[in-house]
């Protein structure tokens, strides 16, 4: 099976009988045809959405794990580790999920405050209880700095990683994932392998949301989210939405991200086993 497009050509050689099976010749060939389709249509669409991009820059390796490194805060840019950990081109996707996290009212938990955007949004949205969990200790710090003052309400600040501290934190109506990862290993799993950078917080998310709630993330798909993505969604969560955020800047040499829109995703009602 050959697709030709005007810039690549795509061929699929089905190597196993046990392909598909038990279909039928017929629908087995409607399948893979849609499957090889979906590719072709993905990647001219990639190439589509690149005209728009940014060019980039390679991210350095990250040398010291993110919760053991020095932050430092240099024009907008929250660095660690020599990553650029948050910047503040990013700031209509915090917005957006700080409406999402704070839909349902009540309690939100977030996770990562960086350079606390997102935070700062989800307090103007005025949260019953707001906890926020940050592994950095310095960054953790300014951040119990930023809780006291005037005007913010509800907060609470965790220091450590979510991996040892989400436990006996209780259930919560939002919950907003916006990490980093902590160390080469992480960029290995989370963001080359998995289907998007917060796919290892689903089950997680699902077991701290109340059953009404709402758990919000984005990830770096550009104007949807792939079948990939969607599926790890549905093994842990029965409902989702996806709201392009678009109008972004990235600067031209920004080394996690180029395009100039990213998908928010907000799930709901988690699948109890
Ligand atoms: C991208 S920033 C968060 C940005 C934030 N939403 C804002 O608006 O500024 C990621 C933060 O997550 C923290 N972090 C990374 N891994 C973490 C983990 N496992 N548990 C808790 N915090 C983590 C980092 O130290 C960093 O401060």
């Amino acid at each position: 099976m050959l697709r030709r497009a005007a810039k690549f050509e795509v061929t699929l050689n089905p190597t196993a009988p046990s392909l598909l099976a038990p279909m039928s010749a017929e629908p087995r060939q409607f399948l893979l045809d849609r499957a090889l389709d979906e590719f072709v249509a993905d990647l001219g669409a990639l190439d589509e959405a690149a005209e728009a991009m940014v060019p980039g820059a390679a991210r350095p390796r990250i040398d010291t794990a993110i919760d053991a490194a020095e932050p430092a805060v240099v024009d907008g840019t929250l660095l660690v580790s020599g990553q650029e950990v948050m910047q503040t081109w990013e700031a209509p996707l915090m917005r957006a999920l700080a409406r999402a996290v704070t839909t349902p009212g009540g309690a939100v938990l977030e996770i990562g405050f960086g350079l606390g955007l997102s935070a700062g949004f989800v307090q103007e949205l005025g949260p019953a209880r707001h906890v926020i969990v940050e592994a950095n200790p310095q960054t953790a710090a300014v951040a119990e700095q930023w809780a006291r003052t005037g005007g913010r309400r509800g907060v609470e600040i965790v220091t450590g990683r979510w991996q040892d501290t989400l436990a006996g934190l209780g259930r919560f109506d939002g919950v907003l994932f916006d990490t980093y990862p902590m160390d080469e290993t992480e960029v290995d799993e989370y963001v080359m392998r998995d289907a998007t950078f917060a796919e290892h917080f689903f089950a997680p998310a699902a077991a701290a949301l109340t059953e009404g709630g709402a758990f919000t993330y984005y990830s770096n798909e550009i104007d949807s989210v792939s079948r990939r993505h969607q599926r790890a969604l549905l093994r842990h969560f029965r409902t989702f939405a996806v709201e392009i955020v678009d109008g972004l800047r990235p600067p031209e040499d920004c080394s996690y991200w180029w395009a100039p829109s990213m998908a928010v995703i907000v799930a709901r009602r988690p699948r109890r086993s």
